[in-house]
């Protein structure tokens, strides 16, 4: 199908609808960050998940949902004493594995579907700073907080998200990709189950992130220009690799009315501002 978009647009730049005279102090403050911090993964099993579009499922490499399934039980065994927390003897059968699912994978799992597996994680400079349980739950900020991480070593960036127009925050993280990565491509959710795009806003303060939405019918990329961007998550995304890291910064909430009702106007007035990434 082809994109759903937001108001019409393929994606919408917000930069003339913020005030982003704060993201170069946040851009040199996150990258200070992020050599002081340690990281985590994200991404690497997208193909097991059925959100990537037909023809591109060996885009994603190595998918660890395939590899925990193929794993032998000695080998599983290993992989449950890895985890952080308790992981029943018989998770395989009863849950799932991952991010914002039942059961979170440890940065020594992540390691070592890597090495011993060869898993390829897309986002290997992954941190959360609002941590979200339940993907469902991601606009929803109750009983969440920033992690310490986030207040000792991002102020300036809770700041930022702070100021933004959002009525409510539930979730906010940073997304980076080594040199040579590409994030595969996927959507975040079917279309049909999409009564109105999620709201969230998606920061890339150095704007070198070739972010892309993609028209399964015509089989076209429209690049995501801007330093500050919306864009449907329903449609299907990806990143195209560069020969250098580049991260954004995705705060997923609930837009204030009037945030909303200024993206809806300047994109019904055909306000080229909206997708050129100025
Ligand atoms: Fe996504």
């Amino acid at each position: 199908m082809s994109l759903v978009g937001i108001f019409g647009r393929p994606f919408v730049d917000l930069s003339s609808l913020l005030d982003l005279s704060g993201l170069d102090d946040v851009h040199e403050e996150i990258c200070l960050a992020l050599a002081k911090t340690p990281v985590d993964y994200t991404g690497g099993s997208h193909r097991s998940m059925g959100i990537m579009p037909k023809g591109h499922d060996a885009e994603a490499l190595r998918d660890y949902g395939e590899v925990i399934r193929a794993m032998t039980d000695a080998q599983f065994e290993t992989f449950r004493g890895l985890a952080d927390t308790d992981v029943p003897a018989d998770a395989r059968a009863t849950g799932e594995f991952g991010e914002e699912r039942d059961y979170p994978l440890s940065r020594r799992q992540m390691l070592w579907l890597k090495v011993r597996f060869g898993v390829y994680f897309p986002w290997k400079a992954y941190v959360e700073l609002i941590p979200n349980r339940a993907w469902k739950d991601k606009s929803d900020p109750t009983g969440k907080d920033f992690t310490a991480r986030a207040k000792t070593f991002f102020p300036k960036t809770v700041a930022l998200i702070h100021s933004l127009p959002f009525t409510q925050v539930g979730r906010a993280n940073i997304m980076g990709l080594e040199a040579n990565d590409h994030g595969t491509l996927h959507r975040d959710g079917e279309p049909k189950d999409q009564a109105a795009p999620d709201h969230f806003i998606t920061l890339c303060p150095a704007g070198d992130k070739r972010l892309y939405v993609w028209d399964q019918e015509t089989e076209e990329k429209t690049f995501v220009m801007g330093r500050a961007v919306w864009f449907n998550d329903f449609d299907f995304h990806g990143v195209d690799a560069e020969p250098h890291f580049r991260y954004s910064l995705r705060v997923d909430g609930i837009f204030d009315d009037d945030l909303l009702a200024r993206i809806r106007g300047a994109c019904m007035s055909g306000d080229p501002r909206m997708t050129d990434g100025a």
